[in-house]
């Protein structure tokens, strides 16, 4: 699996958080040259020291990935610093707010769709013509255990994430004959920043409680970690998975095949 990504360009989306920075890890740790994408400058920046400290090529930009001519930002600064893009982790995402559907705000519905799903469609938007261009390339979005179940009180997460599955076999389909495979990651409950904002809302602050309850729904009865996504995601982009395409991989503990009781 390493040595197809040895020498590889790849762009991370969500490359301060913690399932992009453990997958960027993993990446670098296999010889690829990454490029870190995020909203939250200041995280970027240390991450970006700190991958660099593993001894690969690194180069980092700021984008809202909800913004078309920021998406075009990062692919151009990509192909200034690197010269080529061959694997990308599309995988920013962000929590919204926790409400019933029929009292959920419309300005804050269309804040999370713009970035969960708009910057999916983004990101494979501008990425997949330079990987046309170069005549291959490998693709994951991140969806997660909410783009097959329903959740109460996330609504336009959960649409959100059901969507980024849409995107994932409609491009996978169109450009899979072309060298392209693109393919989604569904993480369940994972232990991230991410897990305990949603944790505070859906717990009345209790994160710590919320945390033993949903892990729950996990066979292990424990949380998964950044690092248990990230080491699919790297096989996913690696050509051990050169016959995998428009698939929707779980990270979840068996949460989806399950039902714990
Ligand atoms: N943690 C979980 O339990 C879990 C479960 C399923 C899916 N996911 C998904 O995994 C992905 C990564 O989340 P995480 O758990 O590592 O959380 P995280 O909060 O550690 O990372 C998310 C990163 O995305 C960045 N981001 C948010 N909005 C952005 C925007 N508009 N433009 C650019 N960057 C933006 C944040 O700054 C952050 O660094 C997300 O898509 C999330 O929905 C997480």
């Amino acid at each position: 699996m390493t040595s197809s990504i040895k020498g590889k360009v790849a762009i991370v989306t969500g490359g301060a958080g913690m399932i992009g920075y453990a997958t960027a890890v993993a990446l670098a740790q296999c010889g690829a040259h990454v490029m870190l994408v995020d909203i939250h400058e200041q995280r970027l920046r240390e991450r970006h020291t700190s991958l660099e400290s593993l001894g690969g090529r690194v180069a980092s930009y700021v984008a809202d990935v909800s913004r078309s001519a920021e998406v075009e930002g990062y692919v151009a600064k990509t192909l200034e610093v690197f010269g080529r893009i061959d694997l990308f982790f599309n995988n920013a995402g962000t929590e919204g707010k926790i409400g019933p559907t029929h009292e959920y705000l419309e300005s804050e519905f269309d804040k999370i769709i713009a970035v969960n799903l708009k910057g999916i469609f983004l990101g494979l938007r501008h990425v997949i013509p330079v990987m046309l261009k170069q005549g291959g390339g490998a693709i994951v979005n991140t969806g997660s255990i909410a783009s097959e179940r329903g959740l109460a009180g996330a609504c336009a997460y959960n649409a959100s994430k059901h969507g980024v599955i849409g995107l994932t076999r409609t491009a996978a389909s169109e450009v899979g004959n072309q060298g392209i495979r693109i393919n989604a990651v569904m993480p369940g409950v994972i232990d991230t920043p991410l897990l305990e904002e949603m944790l505070k809302m859906l717990f009345n602050g209790q994160v710590a409680e919320g945390k033993k309850v949903v892990g729950k729904v996990a066979t292990q009865d424990r949380l998964g970690t950044a690092d248990e996504v990230a080491q699919v995601v790297t096989f996913l982009l690696s050509d051990s998975a050169s016959f995998v395409n428009g698939a929707a991989w779980e990270v979840d503990g068996g949460a989806l095949s399950t039902i714990r009781h």
